[in-house]
Formats: C-alpha cells, sequence, structure tokens
C-alpha cells in the first residue's frame, strides 16, 4: 500500500510525479503530498484525501523543480489527516522522505529521539526513521548515504524508502525491503515509483530494485549498492507493458473494464499454453518441474482475499484430478503458526500484486523450511515471481481497480492448467476426460463473452436490490468459494454486509438470519449438486427469503423458483467457475456504481497490501 513515485531530470518534475501518483492511487488515496527541490529550495506541499484534492490546493504555488518526491498515502500509522501525510520533513528541515511500508521498531526509535529532544509533528512511523536518519547523520559527520546504511541496520520491517536532501539537490537516494521499486531510466533521467505504471510513457528501460538495496540516483547516473555499501550491477529489464493497458478506454471505471477484458485476459491466459486440438499443455515452469508437482505429498496454496478464494477452487480441482491432498491457507495465518512442512510438499503461492507481504513471509517461512515454491503471480518482476523457485504468470495485464476481478479468473485458469497438466502426468484423469476438459477450456473466452452480454440485465437487478443492507452468499463443491468471492465483491464495493456460505452449512447458523429482507445469492451453476441445491434454495423460500441464483443455460428448475437470475453458458462443472463469478462480479460493480460509490477506490482499501 501507499504509492510513490520520484524523478530527477531536465524536465519538470511536478507534472511527471502527479500524474504518476494519479495512476499509483489504487495503492492507497487517504492523502497525497510532494517535495519539490530546485537549487535547495526545498518546498513541500501535501493534504489529505485524494490526489486531485491535493493539486487543487496548490494551484498557484510555485512548483518549478528538476527533482521531486511524491506520496498517495494508505493510513497505517496515523489517521488520515494533512499532518500525517507524506512527505514528511526531518526536523532541521533539510531532508524530505516518502515511506511505503510500516517500522515496526519505531516506537522504540521514537523513544529514543524523544530523549535526545526530538519533536514531532506527526504520528507517522516514517517521521521517527526520517529524523533517526538526520540524527545518525549529524553525530557521525557522515554522508547521508551512510547514514541512512546504518538507520537500516537497525531497522525492522518493511520500506521503500525516498529521500531528497536540501543540501544535494542533483541526488536522489532511495532503499528498498519488503516493498516494491521500480527504477525508469531515461536519457539524463531517472524515474522511480512503486510500479511501472508512472514510468511506462517515458523509458521501458527498467530496474527492480531488490530488497536491502540502496540506490543513489543522479540525473545520468544509477549506483546500486547492498546495506554493506558493495556496488551491485544494475540488471535493466525491458517492460512489456503498454500505455493503453493502464487506462480505461471509454470505460467510466477500471473496475467495469476489467470485468469486460476477460473474455481477452483468459484467452491471452490459454494462449501458447493449451492446445485444445492437440491435447497439449505447455507451461515452462510446470514442465521443467513435474516431478516435484507430480509426486508433491501435499499442496499447500498460499494466499490472502480473491486469491486465497482461487486457491480454495483449486483445492477442489486438484484433490479431484490430480488426487494430491491440498490445504489452503491464509497466508497471515500461516506465517504466524509454525507450520509442518514436510520434504515434498509443494507451496503454491498465488497473488495478483506479486508483493502482498502476508504472502511474501509465508513463502520466505515455508522456504526455510525446505518447501518448493511455485509462484502464480499476475505482476511481472515483482516480489513473489522472483523468490519463487519456479512460478506461471497469469498474464491479466495491469489490474487497477482495488477490487480483484480479472486476475482472479486468470488466476483460476493457470490453476486449472497445472491440475491437469499433472493429472495427466499421473494418470489420474482418463485421456477422454483430459482431452474434453481441454476443449471446454479452450472454449471459455467465447462462453465469457457471451455471458457479458447480458450485463444489462444485471445491472437492472443492481438496481432492484441496491437498497438492502445484508446478503447471504451460498453454493457447493468449487461454487461455494465462488459465493464467497461474490459477497467479497458485495462488501467491499457496495459496503452492503455479506457473508459466504457452503449452502449445505446454512442450516447450522445462518438460516436464522433468512427473512423478506434478505436476499440469499446463489452460485448454482449444473453441478451434481443441482438436486441439493434445489432444496436448499426452497429452505430459503420457505422461510421468505428472496432468492437471486446464477444458474446454467436452460436450466428452468432453479429458474422458476429464484425470484431472479443471473445465467451462465454450460460448461463443465470442474470448470464452472470461470464463469459463475463473472456475474457476481458485474452485480457488484453495478451496485457500487448505484449507490453512487467510487468502485475503483473503495473506501480503507488499497490494491496492494504490503503491510501485515
Ligand atoms: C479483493 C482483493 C484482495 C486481494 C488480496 C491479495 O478484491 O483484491 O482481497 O485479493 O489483497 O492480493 P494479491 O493477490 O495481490 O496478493
Amino acid at each position: 500500500m501507499c504509492g510513490i513515485v520520484a524523478y530527477i531530470g531536465p524536465r519538470e518534475a511536478y507534472p511527471v510525479i502527479m500524474k504518476g501518483l494519479k495512476r499509483l492511487e489504487y495503492r492507497g488515496y487517504d492523502s497525497a503530498g510532494v517535495a519539490l527541490l530546485d537549487k535547495h529550495n526545498l518546498r513541500v506541499f501535501k493534504k489529505q484525501g485524494r490526489v486531485a484534492v491535493l493539486e487543487e490546493s496548490i494551484i498557484g504555488e510555485d512548483l518549478h523543480a528538476h527533482a521531486g518526491i511524491g506520496h498517495t498515502r494508505w493510513a497505517t500509522h496515523g489517521e488520515p489527516s494533512d499532518r500525517n501525510a507524506h512527505p514528511h520533513l526531518s526536523a532541521s528541515g533539510r531532508l524530505a522522505m516518502i515511506h511505503n511500508g510500516i517500522i515496526e521498531n519505531y516506537a522504540q526509535l521514537k523513544t529514543e529521539l524523544t530523549k535526545k529532544g526530538y519533536h514531532f509533528k506527526s504520528d507517522t512511523d516514517t517521521e521517527v526513521l526520517l529524523n533517526f536518519i538526520e540524527d545518525i547523520q549529524e553525530n557521525n559527520q557522515c554522508s547521508l548515504e551512510e547514514s541512512l546504511r546504518i538507520a537500516l541496520k537497525r531497522v525492522t520491517g518493511a520500506y521503500v524508502i525516498v529521500l531528497l536532501d536540501r543540501n544535494h539537490p542533483d541526488t536522489l537516494i532511495a532503499a528498498r525491503k519488503g516493498s516494491p521499486l521500480v527504477i525508469g531510466i531515461g536519457k539524463g533521467e531517472h524515474f522511480l515509483a512503486s510500479d511501472a505504471s508512472p514510468i511506462i510513457e517515458y523509458t521501458k528501460e527498467v530496474v527492480y530494485v531488490n530488497d536491502y538495496e540502496l540506490a543513489i540516483i543522479k540525473c545520468d547516473e544509477l549506483i546500486l549498492k547492498n546495506l554493506g555499501n558493495e556496488k551491485i550491477t544494475p540488471f535493466v529489464q525491458k517492460l512489456d507493458l503498454e500505455l493503453t493497458a493502464i487506462e480505461k478506454g471509454g470505460y467510466d471505471h477500471f473496475m467495469l473494464k476489467e470485468i469486460f477484458e476477460q473474455p481477452d485476459t483468459i484467452f491471452d491466459c490459454l494462449r501458447g499454453r493449451l492446445d485444445a486440438a492437440k491435447g497439449t499443455i505447455t507451461m515452462a515452469g510446470v514442465q521443467n518441474n513435474l516431478d516435484k508437482l507430480s509426486q508433491a505429498k501435499r499442496i499447500i496454496m498460499v494466499a490472502c482475499g480473491t486469491s486465497w478464494h482461487a486457491g480454495l477452487i483449486a483445492e477442489y480441482i486438484f484433490e479431484e484430478i490430480c488426487r494430491i491432498p491440498v490445504e489452503v491457507e491464509y497466508a497471515s495465518e500461516f506465517r504466524y503458526r509454525n507450520p509442518v512442512i514436510h520434504p515434498g510438499d509443494v507451496i503454491i503461492a498465488i497473488s495478483q500484486s506479486g508483493e502482498t507481504a502476508d504472502t511474501i513471509v509465508a513463502i520466505e517461512k515455508a522456504k526455510e523450511q525446505g518447501a518448493f515454491i511455485f509462484g502464480v503471480v499476475n505482476v511481472v518482476g515483482s516480489s513473489i515471481a522472483r523468490i519463487s523457485d519456479a512460478g506461471a504468470y497469469t498474464h491479466a495485464g495491469p489490474e487497477i481497480g482495488v477490487a480483484s476481478t480479472k486476475a482472479f479468473t486468470a488466476q483460476l485458469v493457470v490453476l486449472i492448467l497445472i491440475a491437469l497438466k499433472i493429472a495427466h502426468e499421473k494418470q489420474t484423469l482418463s485421456d477422454e476426460r483430459y482431452m474434453m476438459l481441454l476443449s471446454e477450456l479452450h472454449a471459455i473466452p467465447e462462453k465469457v463473452k457471451e455471458l457479458l452480454h447480458s450485463s444489462r440485465h444485471i445491472r437492472k437487478l443492481a438496481e432492484k436490490y441496491k437498497g438492502v443492507s445484508d446478503a447471504l452468499y451460498l453454493g457447493r463443491g468449487n461454487n461455494f468459494p465462488v459465493a464467497l468471492e461474490g459477497a467479497l465483491k458485495l462488501k467491499e464495493i457496495s459496503y452492503i454486509h455479506a457473508e459466504g456460505y457452503p449452502a449445505a452449512e446454512m442450516k447450522h447458523g445462518p438460516i436464522a438470519l433468512v427473512d423478506e429482507q434478505l436476499p440469499v445469492v446463489f452460485a448454482a451453476p449444473k453441478s451434481v449438486y443441482h438436486e441439493k441445491l434445489i432444496s436448499n434454495i426452497q429452505e430459503i423460500k420457505a422461510r421468505k427469503g428472496m432468492v437471486l441464483a446464477v444458474i446454467s443455460e436452460g436450466d428452468d428448475v432453479i429458474a422458476k423458483m429464484a425470484d431472479d437470475i443471473m445465467t451462465v453458458p454450460l460448461t463443465d462443472e470442474l470448470i464452472s467457475p470461470l464463469l459463475s463469478v463473472i456475474p457476481l462480479q458485474l452485480f457488484a460493480c453495478y451496485l457500487g456504481m448505484a449507490k453512487g460509490f467510487d468502485v475503483d477506490k473503495p473506501r480503507n482499501l488499497a490494491k496492494s497490501v504490503t503491510v501485515e
């Protein structure tokens, strides 16, 4: 969380930074700020609220500078306010700093500094770290770079920081541990950002900074060092990202655009991998490790949020066709639980951003115990992609709406491909069913396109249900996690309280909630559970609940019983979540829009959760 942007070079820094912050707003939008440095003249402007609020508030100010840093905040230490907004200034006013992450031992450092007479203007851990750096520099009469190195050896937690020094307007200094930092290399200029989106229109040459690295950046020089002051050769990569991928392309909201992109993203995810006619799946990361994967004694899926739901669906699929026991763990619980990991266990880490702090630490813990880590990640070059032993990218393209949609279906596609490949290798799936599933998978992009034609109908349903205060989402088998995902989408986008439950579990408690006010949403595409689901729907109707069901085309039985339906094309039930989740994404999105909310930036959330 939190987005950072910095620039040094011949351009005006302010417009570069503001444009970049707007692209990174998905990472946090509690406050925004910018520090501009020109010929020893250091100015800081910051404001609670969105980047546009900051922009508005500084019209008419002197914004001329060729070096600057900017920040959009997701609050951790200290409420969202002007004074807690970044950049922070050091006690002397000489240094300005932006920070993404959490300094865990900030309280101890603050006590030490307070005893020395320091006063703090904000409640943030960032201001503490900044003054700690300045204090070291003053006491040791050393360079800023050296004092930063000393400070970081004492710091626990996660950070990307970027510093401006009023006395050195030709230099930016940055450091990273646990939060992402990309440096764009232009001609006589450098761009820094939390991801590549603020950089792509200026350059495609980038360096992904690694943990425990420091960057000393001038207009035409980039020096990377480790904390031991040894130089590291920057690994320059070419960005494979187009500007159009991060623009709204005619849609009012990124979330809507991303939902509608799913025929393409699923196609892209399958392209070059699936050959349904030949019966082949080509995935280098899987192929090169097929022994480890197919002989796994156990697979542990580690993820958070929506990615965790993808893991839950995969659990059904892997167990069904690969006959390998699967556990699905919240990364945040797994990392602290001293989990038992045996040789032969495989960890599949699932993450859109590849930067989720809990997932990163869970992987590191499992790695320490000798587990093999396979990453299913969307963001190319992200931390999880880099620390995994092997992996497969989901190729969904940049996902900017805070709520995950197209990345989720792409995760499912990758997980299904891996499961099919393993099952084929292990011969736990008949050749006939294998070929049939490949051909069903091949047809999914077209079927998604077809179901999206019913978006108008779903929009009307959203209007109808926008006044409800609660909702219950139910499903069985691999559509139970779809119910969880539908409920999560509704909660985060429309702020309506929603719970997901296995449909059969309803009678053990949640049924007490059912009355004529409560919509109960069933994820009920055709499956072996069809009759059981019909009984569950009867139970809801008998208690006057409203039933809204996602069903397969031609399912006249549920269509007659339900108050409202959303239909999806028929497919094999093993992969049916790829279709059944999409009406629920649309329903949540339209409902949020109907209530007038900013569906791309739901309150209190941020896209990339880089704090624990
Ligand atoms: C919900 C959502 C979050 C993320 C979660 C994990 O719509 O987007 O629940 O799924 O924060 O993020 P990644 O996948 O980036 O690790």
